[in-house]
């Protein structure tokens, strides 16, 4: 029986999207064979390519100087791939520390460039998020780098860092297209798909175009950005099931209102579970409130000792993957937008059954 999937990543996928699927898996567009055995040169794979994209542009109302990007090697791979384009000429880049994410993302940066720690939230555990006024922004910095949304931590930005001419850049794997978002305020943002859009295998990259084209002349081929912008995102074979399905999704939120709708019942989804938390002195969450991520709720039990019963009566009740990550424990409720408010309602009524 499938249950509601509460897990971080890969995540829950409309149940609409997984219906369309299963129809036209066998022979998808008349091509008398599945998506996944077709040549992505193919016109009809083209055309999917180029519709996902258009979808996704209207979605997020990209500007037209903007290029969109669809590459393999998920969040991760950005990690390399943005100090690998985006230094042209500089050697220091800024990061924001406020989560394990971005603690990887700066030590991967630091193999191409000097790393200027602008402000840590290490003290607090990653609790908050220090004013912007506090940072040390170098001058030096070719961008500053954040995470809009730590998906371990549960900390999410409520506010887009005003970052002058140097361009901002920001992960957005576990919170894109959760709200609409001003794009003309970033130089590039990124998401690996397998949270908020789609099966594991792509990143999306929104990147202004004239940050293109100076990549570090050692980035391996598939690292430039300008390749795949030549190449339409088909520079190489791309996971075009991962593709394919994520186009699917961008379809079904277009059917649900768009982001603005998306944002709604999202921050409705998250208001109930924390002013639940916030009300009850059996469960807790330490995330100071306006920077607590809409997506990824952490809470916790007094009593630690309960987790194990917790997990398994919960997994009994259908509520699945409510473990929080190994690294800072607890457990967590990821709650993207393929999750109906029907579930965070159940995950409640079974929070109070166990309180109780
Ligand atoms: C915010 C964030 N950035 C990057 C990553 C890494 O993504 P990937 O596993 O696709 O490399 C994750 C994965 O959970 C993430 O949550």
């Amino acid at each position: 029986m499938r249950g509601y999937n509460f897990s971080a990543g890969p995540a829950m996928l409309p149940l609409e999207v997984l219906d369309q699927i299963k129809e036209e898996l066998y022979d998808w567009h008349a091509q008398g064979a599945s998506v996944m055995e077709i040549s992505h040169r193919g016109e009809a794979f083209q055309q999917l390519a180029a519709e996902s994209e258009q979808d996704f542009r209207e979605l997020l109302s990209i500007p037209d100087n903007y290029h969109v990007l669809f590459v393999q090697g998920g969040g991760r791979g950005q990690f390399s791939m943005v100090p690998l384009n985006l230094l042209r000429g500089k050697t220091t880049a800024d990061y924001v520390n406020t989560g394990v994410w971005s603690g990887m993302a700066a030590k991967e940066a630091s193999k191409y460039c000097h790393v200027n720690q602008v402000t840590s939230a290490e003290n607090s555990s990653f609790t908050s998020i220090s004013k912007q006024i506090d940072w040390k922004l170098s001058s030096e910095a070719a961008y500053v780098h954040i995470v809009d949304n730590e998906t371990v931590n549960g900390v999410e930005f409520p506010f887009i860092p005003e970052t002058g001419q140097v361009p901002l850049v920001s992960d957005m794997s576990s919170n894109i297209l959760s709200k609409p978002i001003e794009i003309s305020r970033y130089g590039l943002l990124y998401a690996g798909v397998q949270k908020n859009i789609g099966p594991a295998g792509l990143a999306v990259v929104v990147v202004r175009k004239d940050l293109v084209g100076q990549a570090l002349p050692s980035t391996p081929c598939l690292y430039d950005y300008q390749n795949h912008v030549d190449q339409k995102s088909l520079y190489n074979t791309p996971p075009t099931f991962s593709w394919y399905v994520c186009s699917l999704v961008f379809k079904w939120l277009k059917k649900q209102g768009g982001l603005a709708k998306m944002g709604e019942i999202n921050a409705r989804k998250a208001a109930k579970i924390y002013d639940y938390i916030d009300q009850s002195d059996f469960y807790y969450n330490n995330v100071d409130k306006p920077y607590r991520s809409r997506m990824n709720v952490i809470f916790r039990i007094r009593d630690e000792s309960l987790y194990p019963e917790f997990l398994t009566q919960a997994t009994s009740a259908g509520l699945l993957f409510l473990k929080g990550h190994k690294l800072v424990g607890g457990l967590r409720a990821s709650i993207y937008n393929a999750m109906p408010e029907a579930g965070v309602d159940a995950l409640l009524n079974f929070m109070e059954d166990f309180r109780r």
